[in-house]
């Protein structure tokens, strides 16, 4: 076992989100916002300079004089070198003063005053993404006032795109033109409700291009562009187009928005992944919120997450060693990993089958005793844990004493956190407690849990689980527990369920039996659903379904 006392702290180039452009998005972007050669464009995080390149030729293209193109074109660089290749790259291309182009400074400190006189025509680029801890607290401090200035009410959550994006929005004039690299969670994240309904309300027409391949290398965050126009003559709207690459672009935006596409979305309470359905899909998911014959998990029970141990490799071991290290006694069964959970029971059998292929199945729950009176193995396997340094590291310094992990409880149901094809309940019938790759939920009003979990696997959940949980990059959704709480649960008609069959077709695989028989006796038995809007809410699931998993096989292709 290597010491694991520190947590892997993000490069530089992570901390300030420095990754960059392919050259033909930037093209596209570029020739799409700037349709004037007296354009004045904005790049708020110019990187190497792929979006002042682009610009530039595009204004040049546009009859711009070249010697004069710099008196139009304003970009910021935190970065000395980055600004310093920007600064190369144009004059590379001829272009004079690249320096008074580039400001190697902080664009918000650069830029809060032009959010009042509004001197751009356009503000093109892909704002870094950085964490709220990693946001340096001067430029966060601005950042976030200009987005309340814009209404926005910012939190501990906001990644600093979204102040990049605001500010940038408040300083392009009345016929505007913003075309930015996004990261795909403007769709559905919670801390960018506000920005969605702020773009929409600012912005006269929103265009969003999504990928049906992530097109930047080696970056695990999922991209969108964001094309949002303002002007006092065109009708509103966001509409959504989904390319297989970046080739199909230029052609997809050289065509006016099909008046057809638009759709219906509550800026104030729904995500952006709405605009993936249609507007008939739409309706049913409006009318499946307001429908209160339907129960959520909130009313079953509270979703928690897994214990967080600060150490797997310390607090989480192999059968094999808590018999051989003596420490049986003082652990609790344990689920480590997802795929523990095969069916909708979990059984100590199934545990003891984990435990049989050397899982780490055991979660040590030690007496909290000073370490003098801890029983020998115990000291022991505490006294070698501290020459390594696993007391030292950030979850466990500040615990006392130290080897105590908290919340250490066995719950009535596990849910899967990280979800692959389907979200899944399963009962706790091994008195097992679980680490925080999957949450715990406890019942608190008596509800029979083998009936919620084989009630749990219906096209509607499914579907609502897409909508309300996140995905990233590599094409897994996750829920979140208060996400997850806000699940809808069928549960009309669930004592007509047989939970052991369908523990057996989850086992062996046989995911759309299981749903021709939940969805029947629950969504049309129970609820009344006509089979046409079962087929409606399971087509839900398995396009956004679908969308997600396909970027993750093209990622590994
Ligand atoms: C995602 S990169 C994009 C670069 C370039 N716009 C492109 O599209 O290739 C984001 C850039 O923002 C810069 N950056 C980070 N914080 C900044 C700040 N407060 N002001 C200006 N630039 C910043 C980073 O150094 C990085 O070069």
């Amino acid at each position: 076992m290597q010491p694991q006392t520190v947590k892997a702290q993000p490069n530089y180039t992570k901390l300030r989100g420095g990754y960059y452009t392919p050259p033909p998005i930037a093209e596209v972007l570029s020739s799409w916002a700037i349709r004037s050669s007296r354009d004045r464009i904005l790049e708020p995080s110019c990187g190497d300079g792929v979006f002042l390149q682009q610009a530039s030729e595009r204004l040049i293209a546009l009859g711009a004089a070249q010697p004069e193109v710099w008196k139009q074109i304003c970009g910021y660089e935190i970065d000395a070198k980055e600004a310093g290749r920007a600064i190369d790259r144009l004059a590379a291309l001829g272009i004079k003063k690249p320096g008074e182009i580039v400001r190697h400074t902080d664009f918000f400190a650069g830029a809060a005053k032009h959010v009042v006189n509004r001197p751009f025509d356009v503000a093109l680029g892909n704002p870094p993404f950085i964490r709220y801890q990693n946001f340096p607290e001067a430029q966060r401090n601005i950042g976030f006032r200009l987005m309340a200035l814009a209404g926005m009410k910012p939190n501990r959550l906001t990644n600093a795109w979204v102040p990049f994006l605001a500010a940038a929005s408040l300083m392009v004039g009345a016929k505007g033109r913003i075309a930015m690299v996004i990261p795909a969670e403007l769709f559905q994240v919670g801390y960018a409700a506000d920005l969605r309904l702020f773009l929409t309300q600012h912005f006269s027409r929103i265009r969003l291009v999504t990928f049906k391949r992530l097109v930047f290398e080696g970056v695990q965050q999922e991209i969108v562009l964001l094309l949002a126009e303002r002007s006092p003559d065109l009708g509103g709207g966001v509409d959504v187009l989904e390319m297989d690459d970046v080739s199909q672009l230029k052609d997809a935006l050289s065509k006016p928005p099909d008046p057809n596409s638009s759709r219906s979305v509550d800026h104030s309470t729904e995500k952006w992944t709405q605009y993936f359905l249609t507007q008939k899909e739409i309706d049913l998911v409006r009318a499946i919120k307001s429908n209160t014959r339907l129960n959520t998990m909130e009313d079953v029970g509270n979703t928690d997450v897994g214990v967080v141990t600060g150490l797997n490799e310390f607090f989480a071991i192999s059968g094999e060693n808590a018999r051989g290290l003596g420490l049986q006694r003082y652990s609790r069964r344990l689920v480590s990993r997802t795929n523990h959970l095969e069916g909708i029971i979990f059984r100590a059998k199934d545990w003891e089958r984990n435990e049989a292929k050397g899982e780490r199945t055991y979660l040590l729950d030690l007496p909290a005793s000073e370490p003098a009176h801890l029983p020998e193995p115990v000291r022991q396997y505490v006294a070698c844990g501290e020459t390594k340094g696993f007391n030292l590291g950030y979850k466990c310094r500040i615990r006392k004493p130290w080897y105590i992990v908290p919340s250490v409880y066995e719950p009535t149901c596990f849910l899967t956190r990280q979800v692959h094809a389907y979200p899944k309940l399963t009962v706790n019938e091994a008195n097992a407690t679980s680490t925080d790759t999957v949450h715990r939920v406890r019942f608190l009003n008596g509800a029979e849990p083998r009936l919620v979990a084989a009630a749990f696997l219906n096209s509607l959940t499914f579907a609502f689980a897409e909508l309300l949980g996140r995905s990233y990059g590599g094409g897994v959704l996750e829920l979140e527990p208060r996400e997850a709480d806000r699940l809808p649960l069928p549960l009309i008609n669930a004592e007509k369920l047989d939970s052991s069959e369908i523990d057996s077709l989850v086992r062996k695989g046989h995911i759309e039996n299981v749903l021709s028989i939940t969805n029947q006796i629950l969504l049309v038995n129970g609820l009344g659903f006509s089979r046409k809007d079962v087929q409606v809410v399971d087509s839900i699931w398995k396009k956004l379904m679908t969308r997600r998993v396909r970027r993750r096989s093209t990622e590994a292709a």
